[in-house]
């Protein structure tokens, strides 16, 4: 009898895993990529993952597909739903700005703030299309470009959500200066101070920074570091708090890369229209998927128009360009009215400029591109951890965007490496700025959208010899602790 299709896909695959082309915590490819591969049916690449899954060989994540099994990968840091703790006010502001002073510094070695290296961003075919609008349309760019923003960009962007199934007209979106801003803004038109809003955890901390300086209290929920926000913890969250509104990152949060199952967001936009309550959806690292087209939005989701769907070209295109936007549902009037009269709109040589990028063409091949390089580099940094880190450390896997949350092993702490760090000028973000509360202070995060190299293996390594240090630190102290006693 013939060998089925299915057994021939999994024992090549299994081959390759113990050839080690795919290693250790590695996505193998998606069923889709098998399909094309292997010339073999959807249906076929499926068992074919089924098989490779029983025999032990991989590991299936919801929502992420299916990784290499190894015991060092597999992260556990999700905070148990019990540990939920009540509403608090974000107090990090002298950190934060110690570390956006670093932010930029040439001389750095920069793992920090969530910017890719310019050989990530289409820096070239950007500035033919300002050339082309500063020479042929200056007088229109230095008028105002009154809210809602330039219509053509308006126009392109509804045409991208479409892929994402959000159906939106352009006249329902605002164009905003940064994602910053549409979040600012959307926060502003269904919250007043003192209002309690809900967050994933850990959550950006600028979202935290900014409600702290809206005067607005934040619940933490707690979030798995894979599939997202507890649906539990969420609903026990608005049972017990007055909570008036919920920010989520629908498609890898930021710090930890979590995406939320479509199941999970259908659900949760359920959960919150029996609450009546409303969601600001960030959709900032969205566009940057490693598997395209396997996660959806919150916003797809939405009926009652109570998702305020909120992204920006910063991760894609350029974080200088400040070009982000908001698709504000029932609230798109309240929500022009304050974008009127904050800043009467954005700058429009940008606008323009981006415009004529996203009508040539080119923008889903250069995201194409940035994906796979980023799922690539992701890896190199897993892999650097694994090598240069002491044992018990653990980090995310994300499926999408370029962020590695790494959790130190007991003993060692995310701040003291952060300024250990600096001292080498290496700068990484630490885990406490990432929440209100201290359930974070042993993680980091690390930006792995840089160019590999020699000398970035040798910035790693000398992080996890600081951490090593720490460690030793630790037990001396112990030692002598103990010897006093
Ligand atoms: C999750 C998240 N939301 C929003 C922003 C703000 O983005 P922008 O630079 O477009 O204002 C960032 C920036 O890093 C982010 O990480």
């Amino acid at each position: 009898m013939s060998t089925p299709l299915y057994r021939h896909v999994a024992d090549q695959i299994a081959a390759d895993i113990r050839a080690g082309v795919y290693i250790q915590g590695q996505k193998i490819p998606s069923v889709r990529k098998i399909c094309a591969q292997f010339s073999v049916s959807h249906a076929t690449a499926a068992q074919a993952c089924g098989v490779l899954e029983d025999e032990g060989y991989v590991k299936a994540k919801p929502q992420s597909g299916y990784f290499v099994r190894s015991e060092a990968a597999e992260p556990d840091i999700r905070p148990p739903v019990s540990e939920m703790l009540p509403p608090a006010t974000f107090n990090r502001l002298a950190l934060l700005n110690q570390l956006l002073s670093i932010t930029g510094q040439r001389d750095w070695t920069q793992l920090g703030a969530a910017i890719p290296d310019k050989e990530f961003l289409p820096t070239r075919s950007l500035q033919q299309h300002i050339a082309k609008v500063a020479r042929f349309n200056i007088s229109d760019s230095v008028d105002y470009q009154f809210s809602p923003g330039n219509r053509e960009l308006r126009r392109s962007i509804t045409i991208r959500m479409r892929d994402n199934n959000i159906q939106c007209h352009y006249d329902e979106l605002i164009i905003t200066q940064g994602c910053q801003e549409a979040l600012a803004l959307a926060l502003q038109t269904v919250c007043t101070k003192g209002d309690l809003v809900a967050v994933e955890s850990p959550c950006y901390y600028g979202l935290l920074q900014l409600l702290d300086s809206l005067g607005m209290q934040i619940i933490e929920i707690p979030t798995d570091v894979c599939t997202g926000v507890s649906i539990p913890a969420l609903k026990m969250a608005l049972e017990q708090w007055p909570v008036k509104a919920c920010v989520l990152s629908s498609r890898y949060s930021n710090p930890t890369g979590a995406c939320t199952s479509n199941d999970d967001k259908k659900q949760i936009v359920k959960l919150l229209r029996e609450f009546d309550i409303p969601l600001i959806e960030d959709d900032v690292f969205g566009d940057l998927s490693h598997d395209p087209g396997s996660s959806t939005t919150f916003k797809s989701h939405d009926q009652g128009g109570r998702v305020l769907y909120c992204s920006s070209f910063s991760k894609t295109v350029g974080a200088g360009l400040r070009i982000g936007w908001c698709a504000p549902g029932k609230y798109y009037h309240q929500y022009r009215t304050l974008h009127q009269f904050t800043t009467f709109g954005g700058p429009g040589l940008p606008q323009q400029a981006l415009a004529s990028y996203l009508h040539q063409g080119g923008y889903d091949k250069h995201l194409r591109k940035i994906s796979h390089a980023y799922a690539e580099n992701l890896q190199i940094f897993q892999w650097a951890v694994q090598r240069y880190f002491p044992k018990g450390t653990t980090y995310s896997q994300p499926s999408g965007s370029f962020l590695l949350w790494v959790v130190l092993p007991e003993g060692a702490d995310g701040l003291t490496l952060y300024r250990q760090a600096c001292e080498f000028k290496i700068s990484v973000m630490p885990g406490p700025i990432f929440s209100t509360t201290n359930q974070f202070n042993r993680c980091i995060r690390i930006n792995c959208a840089r160019q590999w190299s020699r000398e970035l293996e040798e910035v790693m390594a000398k992080l996890g010899e600081l951490v090593y240090d720490q460690l030793r630190n630790a037990i001396q102290l112990q030692c002598s602790k103990t010897a006093v006693g």
